[in-house]
């Protein structure tokens, strides 16, 4: 698979999370076998007013690569510099948001909102793939809402504007996250364009990955709610299409290392102050499937630091056995 002269490693991609895909997340996940992942969602007002929290959503390591960064805005001419601007931090791929269907980003008339205007996507990725030297792509949904599933029309813009792959999630704004995925409007796509079309949604094992390539033809695929707290998930699908080999779940002992590892990093990146307050709700995540997995879930939402952790995981090992 490759997007433009970029080449992707494995079989899936873990999906743009605004609050949860952060370089720690992304890291561990590449390790285990994502083959490339997409930043979490930078304002393109906000790198135009030197916004320090869009700097630092922009900063990618030599672990997570190949990557992309992910821009949200409404003015070509915005977005376009955004992009100039993203390049200091040497993203491979650009990617443009048109599908986030949060109100404070869509009811900007960004992210999904896009959707309804077909034409001013094409302009909006014919600037961006003008200002930077690598490639562009578009994160679109099946429609804005069901009386306007639209995503083959934007798809052909988009491709006729610059861009050089298109991810498909295949619901539309108005369901949000709710079922059920659309995978006809992802086979549409896919049989419309000439780039490669990236599909999405409700992938979490590696027979739902074979789903989503089958059913639709797709040429690789895009994980997001499905890896939290399970970056296994990307070495499963991986172990499974090189070798048709399913892989043996994570033990105990090797999903609290991998926890203590993952928010370990999270501190080391962001401090420990704002690394544990957002390491609560991926230990809540991890912790899924666990006995008492309530009475630890309310031990986690209080965590201040990485002690607290470590008590947490002390007490998991002991009441879990
Ligand atoms: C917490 C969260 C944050 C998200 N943030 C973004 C984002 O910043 N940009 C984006 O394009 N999509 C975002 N999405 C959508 C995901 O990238 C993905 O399209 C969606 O979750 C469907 O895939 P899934 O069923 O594998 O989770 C987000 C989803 C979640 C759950």
């Amino acid at each position: 698979m490759r997007i433009g002269n970029v080449e992707l490693g494995g079989y899936a991609a873990l999906a743009p999370m605004a609050g949860v895909a952060d370089r720690a997340f992304r890291e561990l996940c590449m390790e285990f076998g994502a083959g490339y992942c997409v930043s979490e969602m930078v304002s393109s007002k906000g790198i135009a007013y030197n916004s320090k929290k869009s700097a630092e959503l922009m900063e990618l390591s030599d672990k997570e690569r190949p990557s992309a960064v992910q821009l949200f805005g409404t003015e070509p001419d915005t977005m376009a510099q955004a992009a100039e601007f993203a390049m200091r931090y040497r993203p491979d791929v650009i990617d443009i948001n048109m599908g986030c269907p949060a109100p404070k980003i869509s009811g900007g008339g960004s992210g999904a909102a896009l959707m309804r205007d077909p034409e001013l996507c094409g302009r909006i990725v014919k600037a961006v793939s003008s200002a930077v030297d690598i490639p562009v792509t578009v994160k679109i949904r099946s429609g804005f809402d069901f009386e306007h599933i639209n995503a083959v029309e934007v798809a052909k813009i988009v491709e006729k504007n610059g861009a050089q792959a298109v991810t498909v999630h295949g619901r539309t704004r108005q369901q949000f996250y709710a079922p059920p995925v659309n995978y006809d409007i992802i086979r549409e796509v896919k049989r419309s364009l000439t780039i490669p079309v990236i599909g999405n949604g409700d992938i979490c094992s590696a027979k739902s990955a074979q789903h989503m390539y089958d059913y639709t033809g797709c040429d690789y695929i895009m994980v997001g709610r499905g890896a939290l707290g399970n970056p296994w998930v990307f070495r499963e699908i991986d172990e499974y299409f090189r070798t048709g080999k399913m892989i043996s779940p994570p033990t105990l002992d090797e999903k609290l290392d991998v926890l203590s590892r993952h928010i370990s990093r999270a501190v080391e990146y962001k401090g420990e102050y704002v690394g544990m307050r957002e390491a609560r709700k991926h230990t809540a995540y991890y912790l899924k499937g666990f006995k008492n997995a309530a009475k630890l879930r309310n031990l986690a939402f209080s965590m201040e630091t990485l002690d607290d952790l470590q008590k947490l995981i002390n007490e998991i090992r002991t009441s879990n056995c």
